[in-house]
């Protein structure tokens, strides 16, 4: 009796004792195992008389059940440490510094860095941004624009035309320019429109300033009274900010676009002394973008009332303005996406010129 007593103290002792789930397995053992001392004091209960084999095996089942418990907390305990010790030493070390030197940083595209300049510059004039498809349609990209086919002005644009057909037979192209996200804004909604559209244009063309995929933003403002001053108001807004400076000098002059009426193409003063273009200086003239009042017959097209509705629109080419403002020679080595270009020619983030930022809270 009192062995049983002493055996079951010293196999609490060692389970409670073990530092491990092997050495709380041998504890086990040496009393429930083949060979453990309980499994043979049990086994001994046939060979007793019926009272005493009464007493006995209730004796022996509650160090049994005691000893299980005993076990059981303890291998819960030894599991639970064994857990937070693998979660300690598989930790991830998120604080690892990185390695900040500029080599080490991506850079930003000069169209990128552009496009943000020019969508940050009109946002804050009340302009959204508004995007549609490269892959276009004739309607949209022409005949609503009021270049019916035949005309002209389409022979001008070097179209890309798919092999494919819309389904309802239209010729299908890469759109020329971004005008046609004009046509899709005004029958998407109701005017008053005031939007940008920075976007990817295509035509089949290639030399030191032409690529066969290029950048525009388009403009477009519809309302009821909008007029010519505000055109001629918003550019030069647009172009002080841009070219940031006040001195910029802008010449609005007469030209033609089958879908504005009266059109104007705007130049910028500039200074090509010794073969460097310097813009906002001298008295030479370069060409930056292409406007007018949105033709009568483009608003007709739309469902639009041009005795209700007018407003303007203007283009420009993304890639060129920013060969312009960052002094980049040649255009198609935008596109070749040569990293020791964009080392030389991209923005590093957070460390980009005044514009382009974010808007100033
Ligand atoms: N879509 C013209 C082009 O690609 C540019 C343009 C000119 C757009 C005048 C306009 C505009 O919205 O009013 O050559």
């Amino acid at each position: 009796m009192t062995e049983i007593v002493k055996l079951a103290e010293e196999a609490e002792r060692a389970m409670t004792a073990a530092s491990s789930l092997e050495a709380l397995e041998e504890a086990r053992l040496s009393v429930l195992g083949k060979k453990g001392w309980l499994s043979a004091a049990l086994k001994e209960l046939g060979a007793l008389n019926a009272e005493e084999r009464k007493a006995r095996a209730q004796q022996l089942n509650e160090v049994k059940d005691r000893l299980a418990a005993v076990l059981e907390s303890r291998k819960t305990a030894l599991n639970d440490a064994a857990i937070e010790a693998r979660l300690k030493a598989e930790r991830l070390d998120m604080t690892l510094p990185l390695n900040e030197s500029a080599e080490a940083q991506g850079r930003i595209h000069p169209v990128s860095q552009v496009i943000d300049e020019i969508t940050e510059i009109f946002a804050a004039m009340g302009f959204s941004i508004a995007e549609g498809p490269d892959i276009e349609d004739d309607f949209h990209n022409f005949t609503a624009l009021n270049m019916p086919p035949e005309h002209p002005a389409r022979q001008m644009q070097d179209t890309f035309y798919l092999p494919k057909r819309g389904a309802d037979g239209e010729q299908i192209v890469l759109r020329t320019h971004t005008s046609p996200v004009q046509i899709r804004t005004m029958r998407g909604g109701p005017p008053p429109h005031r939007i940008v559209v920075p976007g990817r244009t295509y035509r089949s063309d290639y030399d030191m300033t032409h690529t066969p995929m290029f950048h525009q933003v388009e403009g477009l403002v519809i309302d009821r009274t909008t007029h010519m001053g505000h055109l001629k108001g918003v550019l030069t807004e647009f172009c002080k900010a841009f070219f940031e400076t006040e001195n910029v000098k802008m010449r609005f002059r007469p030209s033609y676009f089958p879908f504005t009426e009266p059109s104007a193409e705007v130049d910028i003063n500039c200074s090509r002394e010794g073969g460097v273009l310097r813009v906002g200086e001298g008295d030479d003239w370069l060409e930056i973008l292409g406007s007018g009042m949105v033709h009568p017959r483009v608003l007709q097209h739309c469902g639009l009332d041009p005795n209700e509705w007018q407003g303007f629109a203007f283009g420009m080419g993304i890639d060129r303005i920013a060969m312009l403002k960052y002094g980049i020679p040649d255009l198609r080595a935008f596109f070749d996406a040569d990293l020791r270009w964009l080392k030389h020619y991209g923005f590093v983030p957070l460390d980009i010129p005044t514009l382009g930022q974010g808007v100033a809270r």
